[in-house]
């Protein structure tokens, strides 16, 4: 073999390993589903996957041994948690019981005046195992979390310390154009129907929740990362309860 064939060879050696190594090349995960259930992730990719797309949440689950008025009757409101991680399973099951789609005609798992759905929840995800530390926005379509920050979450603002944040927020314009003085009554109610399935949801899976309307509005507005048009109506801490 001669040095100019043997160059060649190497050459494309070289450039095959390269292009092997990009990022979505060789795993054969798609690029914009970066969590799954959290048995499906290798140990070592939950501290390190890097949060740059939307992030795909599992489906919720539809039936459990766990009756409505098993959760009814154990609702009970918990500001202790205890210092374990919520799953990320847990967090896909409480946001659907909250937004989630749940018919083919985009209806939601909670009512909504005119079905206008005003409100949006974020997640502030300090300790969420299948899930990178950051603050995230839920978007019912798709099921899926938008990133809004990645890494520090300045969880110390918050009211109760718990390893994941629920913050239901309503944008009240939108009420307010379409039923004038009772937009806002309107939008109240919405965000209460929300917490309910949530904190019902929350006592299904063995967590616990607090639905705090007393916070301090300014820093949690700036960790995430929205300004007036939204109004802040609920921020709730979840967790296991600390026994
Ligand atoms: C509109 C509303 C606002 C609330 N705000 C807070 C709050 O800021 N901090 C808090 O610790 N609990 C808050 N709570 C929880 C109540 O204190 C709690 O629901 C009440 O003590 C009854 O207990 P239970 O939820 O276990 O039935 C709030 C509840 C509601 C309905």
């Amino acid at each position: 073999m001669n040095n100019k064939l043997v160059f060649s060879i190497m050459a494309s050696l070289f450039v095959l390993a390269a292009v092997l190594a990009m990022p979505g090349c060789s795993s054969g995960t798609p690029s914009n589903t970066k969590a799954s259930s959290p048995s499906a992730i290798a140990p070592a990719a939950r501290e390190t996957q890097a949060a740059t797309a939307n992030v795909k949440l599992p489906d919720p689950r539809l039936t459990s041994n766990y009756s409505l008025e098993q959760a009814i009757q154990e609702r009970r409101t918990v500001r202790s948690f205890a210092d374990s991680p919520v799953s990320i399973q847990e967090l896909s099951q409480l946001l659907w019981s909250g937004q989630g789609i749940t018919d083919s005609s985009g209806k939601r798992a909670a009512p909504s005046a005119m079905a206008l759905y005003p409100l949006e929840i974020y997640v502030i995800a300090g300790n969420v195992y299948g899930l990178t530390k950051g603050v995230y926005k839920y978007v019912p379509q798709g099921h899926q979390l938008a990133i809004v920050k990645e890494g520090e979450t300045n969880a110390g603002i918050m009211p109760y310390k718990a390893p994941v944040y629920l913050v239901i927020a309503s944008d009240m314009e939108k009420m307010i154009k379409r039923s004038g003085d009772n937009g806002k009554k309107f939008a109240y109610l919405e965000g209460g129907h929300a917490a309910q399935n949530i904190c019902l949801e929350s006592t299904a899976l063995g967590l616990a929740t607090v639905t705090a309307g007393g916070f301090q509005d300014g820093p949690i507005r700036s960790t995430l990362g929205i300004d007036g048009s939204l109004e802040l109506l609920y921020v709730m801490p979840v967790g296991k309860k600390n026994t």
